[in-house]
This record gives C-alpha cells, structure tokens and sequence, in this order.
C-alpha cells in the first residue's frame, strides 16, 4: 500500500506516470454527529487538484454526511476542513460557491416545473453575468440536455437529470465537485458515460471531483484515489487500482 497517506499532498502513480499534486481539500479528523448517533469518528483524507478522490463505503457508512460536513450543511463537532490552505470548517453554505466549491447532493434535485435551461440558470444565480458560451459549453458536454432545453425537467430520465445537475454544478465554475452517489439506480451505460465525462473533465480542465459512491466498482475505475470508509472511520486510502485488486477489502466492505 505504497500510496497510503491521510495527509498532505499525494503522490499517486496514474497511468505510468507518478505526479505530485498539491492537496486541494484537506479533511482532518473530522467528526460529526446527529444528536447520539456519531455519524463521521476522525475522517482524514485529502482530495488532490486534478484528481478523482472516490470516497466508498456500505449504506450508513458516513458518505453523505462527509460532503455534507465539508459544504457547511453539518456543523462538525471537531476537526478541520480547509479548501486550498483556508479553513473552512465553520464557513457558511452559501459562501462555498464563491470559495470554488459545488455540491451535487444524492437525490438529484431539479426543479420540475421549470425548463431544462432554466434549471441551468439556477447553477449560475450566485454568480455576477453568465455569458452564453458557458450554456453552450454544458450543453455540448450534455447532448441530450441540450435536445430537451426548453423542455420542462420532469419529462427527463434519471440519467438526464444527474446530467442536468451535474451541468448545472459546473456551471458555478467550481474547482471541486462533490458528487453524492450520482450513479444511484442508472444503467451501467449511463454510468459509464457520465464517469468518463467526469473524467475527461478532470483531465483536460483541472477539474477536481469528490466522488462517494456506494458502487465502488464502477467509481473505482474512473478514480485515483479511493477512501473506504465504515461506521464513520477511514479503513483504508490508497490508489484505486491497488484497491480493485485487494479482493478481501473488496468482499469485506465493498460489495464486489
Ligand atoms: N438526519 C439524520 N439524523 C439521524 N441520523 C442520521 C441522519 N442522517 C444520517 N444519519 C445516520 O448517520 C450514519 C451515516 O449516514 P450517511 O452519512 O447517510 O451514510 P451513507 O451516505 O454512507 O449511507 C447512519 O448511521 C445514518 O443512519
Ligand atoms: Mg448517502
């Protein structure tokens, strides 16, 4: 487990190449709880610029309310969280857009009565002017969303409305994505698409992705990190494909 670091910056072998890149979120020992039940017990875990960080682990595991601590919906009851080497531990919800940082919740929450564009338009309210070609970029990443711009976002599928609201995250500009379960009851194909355009983000714009999932097959092969996690505690960090090929962890916490 030569990749193993809960902390500071990660150097992590992808494809051949061995980079170093600076930690962009840094999670340390961070605990919440939801009156007696002690969702998060000491999570440390950093997620690299540039990088896909899955974070995976069994239902009740602590996923959700890990991107929920780090977005400020969960005030943490100890520890620390800081987005580019500023704490943000105790910022506001609403600051976080502004700080570069975009959450997906699990759920995948459009508005249904409005139209797929207008949906878009809601990603980029807490921002000044929005030019055209920033819609036209998400509508050439979503093809299908584009065919149904001026349709209301009820008539989408599942796989069209995780794309909407992945659009519409991006449209905020952020330089992390915290993604909650997007692949949650979608066809293995719709996965793989929209995980590869996750992908090629990251690739070719720096983009940074906080990834939990539940299906850790499928996150693991687009990831370069992955954090299991169980009853709130990390159980292990390495890179994604030492993980894959660790079959007793897979069998013991990651349902494949
Ligand atoms: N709003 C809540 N109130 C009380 N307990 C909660 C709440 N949300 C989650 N929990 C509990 O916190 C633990 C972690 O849940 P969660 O973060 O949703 O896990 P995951 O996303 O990995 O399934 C579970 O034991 C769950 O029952
Ligand atoms: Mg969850």
């Amino acid at each position: 487990m030569a990749d193993t670091r809960a902390h500071g910056s990660t150097a992590v072998a992808t494809g051949g190449d061995t980079a170093t890149a600076p930690a962009l979120l840094q999670i340390e020992d961070l605990t919440s709880s939801y009156g007696a039940v002690r969702a998060l017990d000491g999570v440390s875990l950093t997620a690299d610029a540039g990088r896909i960080t899955a974070v995976l682990g069994a239902n009740g595991a602590g996923k959700t309310t890990l991107l929920r601590t780090v977005s400020g919906l969960v005030r943490a009851s100890s520890g620390r969280v800081t987005l580019a080497g500023e704490d943000i531990t105790t910022a506001s919800v609403e600051s976080m857009v502004g700080r570069g940082m975009a959450h997906v919740p699990e759920g995948r929450g459009v508005i249904s009565e409005l139209t797929v564009h207008e949906n878009l338009r809601v990603g980029a309210l807490f921002r000044g002017k929005v030019e055209k070609s920033e819609y036209d970029r998400i509508y050439d990443l979503f093809p299908r969303i584009a065919e149904r711009r001026d349709q209301p976002a009820h008539v989408l599928s599942g796989g069209e409305r995780q794309m909407l609201v992945i659009g519409r995250a991006l449209l905020a500009q952020p330089r992390i994505l915290l993604l909650d379960e997007p692949s949650l009851g979608l066809a293995p194909r719709i996965v793989a698409q929209i995980f590869g355009l996750l992908r090629r983000l990251v690739d070719s714009e720096g983009l940074s992705v906080l990834l939990v999932e539940q299906n850790a097959r499928s996150a693991l092969s687009v990831a370069d990190v992955g954090v299991v996690l169980n009853l709130g505690r990390v159980v292990v960090t390495d890179s994604a494909r030492t993980l894959m090929a660790d079959e007793d962890l897979r069998h013991a916490y990651l349902g494949f």
